[in-house]
């Protein structure tokens, strides 16, 4: 049986250890997170310190593209014409990309790269679409065939996007084929 004084050493040495984690915790609390603003939103962790990188490409303004995408380039680059008509398989219910190929659902994409977006054929397309600005370079057309909705929430292609990042490539690379217009697709620059 320990006498009183070595259970009193035993209790205290406790405390003061409880005591400590305590400590921490609260200067850890206030002196890390100072806004407390790492909370759940929603199930999502919030951090408060955002990564850099989401920072700016946010400040990038509203294309989601380029910025964060893994570049589509060298896939372009190994794509091959023959693999790219086959994914056009889901597209060619509504388009044409012949050279005086007609509109249907959608535009004639002849010569679409490089082309002012939401004007090719003198098709009507929604200004959702033409809001897009600019010409069709392939880091867009990579960006909008991947989820037409997301550069262009209102538009009116009614197609859910090609997920896999090689039938984009592979697509592009047909489309590439039928715009001679089109700057050349260049590797990009080594890192
Ligand atoms: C169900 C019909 C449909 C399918 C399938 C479809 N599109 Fe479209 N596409 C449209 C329509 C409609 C528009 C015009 C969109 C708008 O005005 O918002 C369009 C627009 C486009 C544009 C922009 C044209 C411009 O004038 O700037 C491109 C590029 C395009 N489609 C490529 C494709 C490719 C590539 C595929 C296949 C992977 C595809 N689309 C599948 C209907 C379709």
């Amino acid at each position: 049986m320990p006498d009183r004084l070595t259970l009193y050493t035993i209790i205290s040495a406790f405390w003061v250890a409880f005591l400590g984690i305590l400590g921490t915790n609260i200067v850890v609390d206030k002196l890390v997170m100072p806004t407390a603003s790492s909370h759940s939103e929603g199930g999502e962790q919030v951090f408060a310190y955002p990564i850099e990188v989401q920072q700016e490409a946010a400040a990038g303004g509203g294309d989601t593209g380029p910025a964060q995408r893994p570049d589509i380039r060298p896939l372009i680059l190994a794509a091959n014409v023959e693999d790219g008509k086959a994914v056009f398989r889901k597209c060619a219910s509504c388009h044409t990309v012949e050279a005086g190929g007609k509109n249907g659902t959608g535009p004639n994409l002849h010569d679409i790269v490089g082309g002012e977006i939401g004007d090719h054929n003198g098709f009507k397309t929604s200004d959702s679409l033409k809001a897009i600005g600019g010409v069709w370079t392939v880091d867009k057309l990579d960006d909008y065939l991947e989820n037409p909705k997301r550069l262009a929430p209102k538009g009116t292609m009614s197609f859910a996007g090609l997920k896999k990042p090689k039938e984009r490539a592979d697509v592009i690379k047909l489309l590439l084929e039928n715009s001679p217009s089109a700057p050349p697709v260049e590797a990009p620059a080594a890192q």
